[in-house]
């Protein structure tokens, strides 16, 4: 089944590198292909959909260039519109990984869902790693049992992954714990633009045949936050953000993968009523995560998940535990 599988998603890269290369652009020689290397544009998806003013400024190319070299790659993409018979024929190929307990399953419309982004958001100790940690484990259940026959990254950017945790999760899916984390590719970054590097590497890494269903980022604003601090390198952050973000969803479409993402909150002292909470990210994560979820602690095991923002489901909200065992729906 995984072989089936893995070999589909090559037949796919396969079809993209002998058709879609950059250097059988019209007008692309030798001199610009390798400044396009060298920037980190290697397949023509990465060109068709930068807006002309980054690409000039990371490749350094002259305008009419890079004009010329965006038309030419959403022409050889054949790039336009959908049908809306062909948009429901690549969304009935969507697949759902169980997060364990049936509450959050039903919260998120049966699971995390590929060619999506879902993000969790909240405080520290409400779930959000732990949660990431159960997805990475129950990929690689067979789709009778709520998986996907598939394999997980996992980017570290707090260094909280622990392979012991993954070890008692898999136990309890009854999955072997070696095999659970030899399939867990995990890389801890450093940088913002070492989270945007490893990122970049996941299409290599699947074309070795590490068939990749789930990528996790723990946590996605960490090191975007840490670096720009004050309102006068917020603009820059969120042009860089905005970029990652495509890079993202990019991923999420091309290999029919989900991407779960957590994030913190910054809490804002001015609000009175309600949750005085709110993500980071500004609209610009708002908009890109396809799924937005706010976690909370309550009492001893007990978290609340609650459904902010999604393009078909209902506001509601879902309880689970954190146990021993991993994630739970509990009593
Ligand atoms: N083995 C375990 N058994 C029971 N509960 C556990 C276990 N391991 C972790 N937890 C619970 O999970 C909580 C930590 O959750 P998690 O690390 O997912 O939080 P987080 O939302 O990622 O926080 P942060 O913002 O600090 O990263 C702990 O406070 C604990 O309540
Ligand atoms: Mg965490």
């Amino acid at each position: 089944m995984i072989e089936e599988e893995t070999k589909k998603v090559e037949e796919i890269i396969e079809k993209d590198d002998s058709e879609k290369t950059i250097d059988n652009l019209p007008g692309v020689g030798e001199k610009i292909a390798e400044k396009l290397r060298n920037a980190g544009y290697t397949d023509l998806m990465a060109i068709a959909v930068t807006p002309q003013s980054i690409l000039m400024e990371e490749t350094n190319l002259g305008d009419t260039t890079c004009r010329k070299i965006i038309q030419a790659s959403r022409k050889e993409l054949k790039m336009g519109f959908m049908s809306g018979a062909e948009l429901q024929k690549k969304r009935l190929e969507v697949g759902k990984i169980t997060f364990t307990s049936e509450n959050l399953n039903k919260l998120l419309g049966g699971g995390a869902e590929t060619q999506a982004i879902t993000e969790f958001y909240g405080g520290f100790g409400s779930g959000k790693t732990q949660i990431g940690l159960q997805l990475a484990v129950n990929v690689q259940l067979p789709k009778s049992k709520g998986g996907l026959n598939g394999c997980a990254v996992f980017i570290d950017t707090e260094n909280t992954f622990r392979p012991k945790r993954i070890e008692m999760m898999a136990e309890a899916a009854g999955l072997n714990p070696k095999k659970v984390l030899e399939n867990i590719k995990i890389a801890r970054a450093f940088s913002s633009d070492h989270q945007m590097l490893l990122t970049e590497k996941i299409p290599e890494l699947i074309k070795s045949g590490f068939n990749v269903k789930l990528v996790v980022i723990d946590s996605l604003m960490g090191l975007f936050r840490a670096e720009y601090i004050g309102r006068g390198t917020l603009a820059a952050r969120q042009q860089k953000l905005n970029r990652y973000l495509h890079q993202l969803q990019r991923l999420t479409d091309r290999f029919n993968l989900a991407v779960y993402i957590t994030n913190q909150v910054m809490s804002k002292p001015d609000i009175f009523f309600g949750d005085p909470t709110q993500a980071i990210g500004g609209h610009i994560l708002a908009h890109a995560s396809t799924f937005r979820v706010y976690l909370r602690k309550s009492k001893g095991e007990r978290r609340v998940a609650k459904m902010v923002d999604s393009p078909c489901l209902p506001e509601g909200e879902a309880v689970f535990h954190v146990t021993d065992q991993g994630i739970q729906d509990g009593e």
